[in-house]
C-alpha cells in the first residue's frame, strides 16, 4: 500500500494532473449511483451497472476526465451542475471514475 501511494504521488508530480488511485475510483463509482440526482438515472455506464437513457451513453461517448469535470461543474443542457452539491475532490473522483470506466484516456 505504502509503495502504491508513493507511486501515485510520483505520477502526480510527474504529469502535473491528478492521478486516480484505487480509493478515488471507488469513491467515484459510489457517487455515480448515490449523488442526487444520480448520474445512473440519466446515463448508461456498464461499469456502474447504470442503464439511464436520458443523457448520452458514457460507454460510447468515452469522455475524458476534463470533459466530465466540465459537465459536473457547469452543467450541460438539462444536466444540472453539481458544483454546489459535491466537493472538488468528489467531482474529481467522479470524473476519474467515468473516464476510466468508459475507456477514455484520463
Ligand atoms: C437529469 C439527467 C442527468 C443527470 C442526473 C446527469 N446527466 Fe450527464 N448529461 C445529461 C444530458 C441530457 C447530457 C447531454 C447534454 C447536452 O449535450 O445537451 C449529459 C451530458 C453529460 C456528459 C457529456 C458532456 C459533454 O461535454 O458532452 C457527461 C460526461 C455527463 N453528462 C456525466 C454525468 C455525470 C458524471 C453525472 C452524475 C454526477 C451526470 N452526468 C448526471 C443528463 C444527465
Amino acid at each position: 500500500m505504502r509503495t502504491a501511494a508513493a507511486a501515485g504521488l510520483l505520477a502526480l508530480a510527474a504529469c502535473g494532473a491528478w492521478a486516480a488511485d484505487a480509493g478515488e475510483l471507488a469513491r467515484g463509482k459510489e457517487l455515480f449511483s448515490k449523488v442526487q440526482p444520480a448520474c445512473a438515472v440519466c446515463h448508461t455506464l456498464q461499469a456502474a451497472g447504470a442503464e439511464g437513457q436520458i443523457g448520452p451513453a458514457l460507454d460510447e461517448l468515452k469522455p475524458n476526465a476534463e470533459r466530465v469535470l466540465r459537465a459536473l461543474k457547469a452543467g450541460i443542457g438539462i444536466m444540472p451542475s453539481y458544483a454546489d452539491k459535491l466537493s472538488d475532490k468528489d467531482m474529481r473522483a467522479l470524473a476519474s471514475f467515468v473516464a476510466q470506466a468508459s475507456g477514455a484516456a484520463p
